[in-house]
């Protein structure tokens, strides 16, 4: 089915951020294919997009590295206006132990689609960028104009040699716009509780740890250090709920496609503004759901920034997109997300 805006293409769009966004899309009257190769997400999804909208997604179930499978794609669904690039490896850890998958799949999924985008008359495209580009920030909140530092896994180095191709192609002349958007940390769910985060195995992040801790998965979370300079000890974070995150690509799409933007390549950042504590975090949990997480406070974990949050007055002003959800809803949205993967005996 095409909606009267257009088809977007969406990577990675069963997974956690492309699923919401995959949702708000199709609520602003975008038709919406995903290409996912099922790595680090499940099928399942589309039921959820479908029943929180009435609308189901096509899907192809194949991997964007796959130039052939992509162009086939394109021929399918010659109507594709914009892209969203979700598609991508993204635990940093893993990415210390296997730099070359985390390479191969990141910059071969954006190369293939820049390369077939040009030949097909695709306007824009999205992609999912990181506040890790920044690393451990001089000053906070951190602007757009902030320094990029060196990265300190091959995952956010493929996050900075995405955001350098694909200024390199536009800069070369090549026929479409973009728009690069780094996240801060995306933590909650749908509302509905019908699609939200499913990590795989011992959650990395904090907000499935804490959900899993919570419900008796894990036996304790581990809180890593109360020893940063910073207002309580532990580290300071700048948490988006994820369906404000999702609404932000909706925003960005329209700019590409309506010819809005003011170059063709532009960067945001996508936070709240407000840098949150691991503990402060703990404590709207638990005042939000009344459900305790036990914990204990553990040694730092190496590798961990101290303190980073957002300036996003740019996004304010010129996306005219602003981080909504008060920090306890989307705690309390985490904890009905987890309560209903209990419920469907998935976790
Ligand atoms: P996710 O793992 O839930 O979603 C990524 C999806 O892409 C998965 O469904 C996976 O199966 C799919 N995929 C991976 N490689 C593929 C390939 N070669 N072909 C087809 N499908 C493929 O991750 P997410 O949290 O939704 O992240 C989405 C994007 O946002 C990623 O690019 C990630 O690096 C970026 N990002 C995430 C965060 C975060 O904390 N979640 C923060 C900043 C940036
Ligand atoms: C948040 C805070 C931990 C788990 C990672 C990536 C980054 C970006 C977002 C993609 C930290 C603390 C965590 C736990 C804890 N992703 N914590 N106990 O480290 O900000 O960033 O995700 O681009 O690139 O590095 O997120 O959720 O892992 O940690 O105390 O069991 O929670 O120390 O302060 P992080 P996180």
């Amino acid at each position: 089915m095409s909606n009267q805006k257009g088809r977007i293409l969406v990577t990675g769009g069963t997974g956690y951020i492309g699923s919401h966004t995959v949702v708000e899309l199709q609520n602003a009257g975008y038709s919406v294919v995903i290409i996912d190769n099922l790595s680090n997400s499940n099928a399942d999804v589309i039921d959820g997009i479908e029943r929180i909208t009435g609308i189901r997604p096509d899907f192809v179930e194949a991997d964007c590295t796959d130039f052939d499978a992509l162009k086939k794609l394109f021929a399918d669904y010659p109507d594709i206006k914009g892209i969203i690039n979700f598609a991508a490896s993204k635990a940093v850890g893993e990415s210390m132990t296997k730099p070359i998958l985390y390479y191969r799949n990141n910059l071969n999924t954006l190369l293939n689609l820049l390369d077939l985008m040009g030949e097909n008359d695709v306007k824009g495209i999205v992609f999912s960028s990181s506040c890790t580009v920044y690393g451990e920030p001089d000053v906070n909140p951190v602007t757009e104009k902030s320094p990029i530092k060196k990265a300190t896994s091959p995952y956010g180095n493929t996050k900075q040699i995405s955001e350098e191709i694909i200024t390199d192609a536009i800069y070369a002349g090549a026929p479409y716009k973009s728009v690069i958007l780094r996240y801060f940390n995306p933590v909650g769910a749908h509302p509905s509780a019908e699609i939200g985060e499913l990590p795989n195995g011992v959650p990395q992040n904090l907000i499935p740890y804490v959900t899993q801790a919570a419900i008796g998965i894990r036996k304790e979370l581990s809180v890593f250090g109360n020893d940063y300079n910073t207002r309580d000890g532990s580290c300071i974070r700048d948490y988006i709920n994820v369906v404000d995150l999702a609404k932000a690509h909706v925003v960005a799409v329209e700019r590409m496609l309506e010819d809005k933007s003011e170059e063709k390549i532009e960067i945001f950042n996508l936070g709240t503004g407000d840098g949150v504590s691991v503990l402060e975090l703990l404590e709207s949990f638990e005042r939000a759901t009344g459900v305790k997480v036990p914990r204990k406070i553990v040694g730092r974990r190496a590798g961990d920034i101290e303190k980073v949050w957002a300036d996003p007055t740019y996004a304010n002003e010129v996306l005219g997109w602003k981080a909504e959800t008060p920090i306890d809803d989307t705690m309390r949205s985490a904890w009905a997300w987890q309560c209903r993967l209990r419920e469907r005996g998935i976790m």
